[in-house]
């Protein structure tokens, strides 16, 4: 089936009951979304389908089937980080990282529609799960991003899909 990840088109060849997550991962070597616990209950698996956070491990690969999808890998990079991304690291947000990839897209969903979130906001949206505690850090890491002068790279002005350059901030080790 065809998909279109991150502005470009690309072919997935599964039963189209399959997680999305598996699709990403292993076809198509997307491999800064984690799979933490498959049942849309962590949130590291977190991608944007037409600019909303999905759980991908839950989500069937039918589903995003002519859709905008949005991964880690399109957030920013290296030479050009989402404020998003700048924050994390000013914060120093990350510790082992394996979660940090769901809570950026989740953040970067929650801006996109509340550029200035207030911390119930932010607790609403972030459902995110980490093992490690980063919960104060990711908060004070959103406040930083909606407060940077400096605008947003949209996320859907993005790198290829097939780009495996990823920014240090965004948990992607595989
Ligand atoms: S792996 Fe998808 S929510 Fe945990
Ligand atoms: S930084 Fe380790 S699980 Fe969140």
């Amino acid at each position: 089936m065809q998909l279109r990840i991150n502005g470009q088109h690309t072919h997935a060849d599964a039963d189209p009951a399959t997680p999305f997550l598996w699709v990403l991962r292993d076809q198509l070597n997307l491999t800064g979304t984690k799979f933490g616990c498959g049942i849309a209950a962590c949130g590291a698996c977190t991608v944007h389908v037409d600019g909303q956070a999905v759980r991908s491990c839950v989500t069937p690969v039918s589903a995003v089937q002519g859709k905008d999808i949005r991964t880690i890998e399109s957030l920013g990079s290296a030479e050009h980080p989402h404020a998003l991304q700048q924050a994390w690291i000013a914060e120093q947000v990350p510790q082992c990282g394996y979660c940090q990839s769901g809570m950026l897209m989740a953040a970067a969903a929650l801006l996109s529609r509340t550029p200035h979130p207030t911390d119930a906001d932010i607790d609403a949206a972030m459902s995110n799960i980490c093992r490690c505690g980063t919960y104060q850090r990711v908060r004070a890491a959103i406040h930083r991003a909606a407060n940077s002068p400096m605008p947003s790279p949209s996320i859907s002005a993005t790198k290829s899909a097939s780009s495996g350059a990823a920014p240090q901030a965004n948990g992607s080790a595989a």
